[in-house]
């Protein structure tokens, strides 16, 4: 996606090899009007196709996925973090490790919200080693749900976050794919919608 793309270029901040700050537009203050965009794109690219639900975890990824379920007509879905492991048995309950924040988080979704019935569309902020986006996949199948794809604003494609995913049998689609990047430095390699 051009648009998001040349946001980050102008907005962005490359720290390092690692970390894209994009916190004027995804990650603390929100673009409403890219976002809707944003939900359009993910939502003509899995039309058709029977989603019953957007997924989503929190708490970045809820402003795209809730522009993306608008636009398909359907539910967002939150999957919540806990600190602790309290078991509840309401919930399906999922261990994270996050690599780039070096912690472990319990991912949680109420029985409540999604069925057998559900045919699910994941949506988030990044994709980087894939922890986050596996998790989401377990808590899914343990609710019986089937998985249409994950979408994502950027994929760091230098991390292993796609591979694990397509490697599961997970569609990925990424509207901006960055190849490498280092301070005040970003390349990109051609996003899923060109
Ligand atoms: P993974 O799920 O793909 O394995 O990613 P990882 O654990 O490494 O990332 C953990 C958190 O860090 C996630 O946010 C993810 O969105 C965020 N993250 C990863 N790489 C970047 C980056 O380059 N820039 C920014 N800004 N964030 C990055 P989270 O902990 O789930 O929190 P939230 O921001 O959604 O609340
Ligand atoms: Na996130
Ligand atoms: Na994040």
């Amino acid at each position: 996606m051009k648009l998001l793309e040349e946001k980050i270029l102008s907005e962005g901040k490359a720290l390092n090899k690692d970390i894209l700050k994009v916190d004027s537009f995804i990650n603390h203050q929100v673009d409403p009007v890219l976002m809707a965009q944003i939900g359009e794109a993910f939502a003509a690219h899995f039309k058709g196709r029977g989603i019953t639900k957007v997924v989503t975890i929190e708490s970045s990824g809820i402003a795209p996925a809730l522009m993306t379920a608008s636009a398909l007509g359907v539910p967002m879905v939150i999957l919540k973090k806990q600190p602790s492991q309290i078991l509840n048995d309401n919930l399906y309950q999922t261990v994270i490790t996050s690599f780039t924040k070096e912690t472990n988080y319990e991912l949680t979704l109420s029985k409540k919200y999604i069925s057998e019935e559900d045919h699910v569309l994941i949506i988030d902020d990044f994709l980087a080693n894939g922890e986050a986006a596996t998790g989401a996949i377990r808590l899914l199948r343990l609710a019986h749900a089937t998985i249409a794809g994950l979408g994502v604003l950027v994929e760091k494609s230098f991390q292993p976050g796609r591979e694990k995913l397509v490697d599961q049998g997970t569609e990925v689609y990424a509207l901006a794919r960055v190849g490498a990047m280092d301070t005040d430095h970003v390349e990109f390699l051609p996003a899923d919608d060109e």
